[in-house]
């Protein structure tokens, strides 16, 4: 008869299927906590990947006010701008000007070489950086000066009779156009 002990005993667990089992579970829980982490991650690190500006359409003003118009007019636009967690409104000047073919365009302000705002100098027919005398034509085309390339153009539309840009920020100092976040 065998001994007592022998009877009461589980059959040993092989070494090998007690890792595998250890190993499985560890898996599983490295990817549940894993999936867990990544909404407080993205929450974490929203200000930091999140643009500074939400590109978004701002209204210039109606269009009837701009049928007639013989020279660049400056508007201020708002838009929301984002600092972290917080969201604030903030007022940027854009120019709206006619292109070659008589077509409304706007024109950011900011200077395209180290950012100054650029008045349009009216007596000179021309827009003129107070910072280095950067020159542009009406139409934002450069005419001389150190800026390295025209002013920056933004996206335009005509909604019930109003006229909408889309403000966004340019890399300074580039030849061409660089949006910024
Ligand atoms: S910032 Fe406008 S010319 Fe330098």
């Amino acid at each position: 008869m065998p001994p007592l002990e022998s009877l009461t005993e589980e059959p040993p667990v092989e070494p090998n299927r007690r890792s595998f089992l250890a190993g499985l579970l560890a898996a599983g829980s490295a990817t549940v906590g894993a999936l867990l982490a990544v909404p407080l991650v993205r929450f974490t690190l929203h200000p930091v990947l999140a643009r500074t500006t939400e590109k978004s359409w701002s209204d210039v003003g109606k269009i009837d006010e701009f049928q007639n118009l013989a020279f660049p007019t400056k508007k201020l636009v708002t838009i929301e701008q984002r600092d972290g967690w917080r969201r604030t409104l903030a007022e940027k000047p854009v120019y709206v000007s006619k292109n070659e073919q008589g077509q409304l365009i706007v024109l950011s302000a900011v200077c395209t070489h180290l950012g100054c705002t650029v008045p349009w100098v009216e007596k000179e027919n021309k827009f003129i950086c107070p910072c280095h005398l950067g020159k542009f034509a009406a139409d934002g085309k450069l005419l001389g000066g150190p800026p390295p390339r025209n002013m920056d153009r933004l996206e335009t539309k005509i909604e019930d009779g109003v006229l909408k840009t889309q403000y966004q920020f340019f890399r300074q100092l580039t030849r061409n156009e660089e949006e910024l976040a």
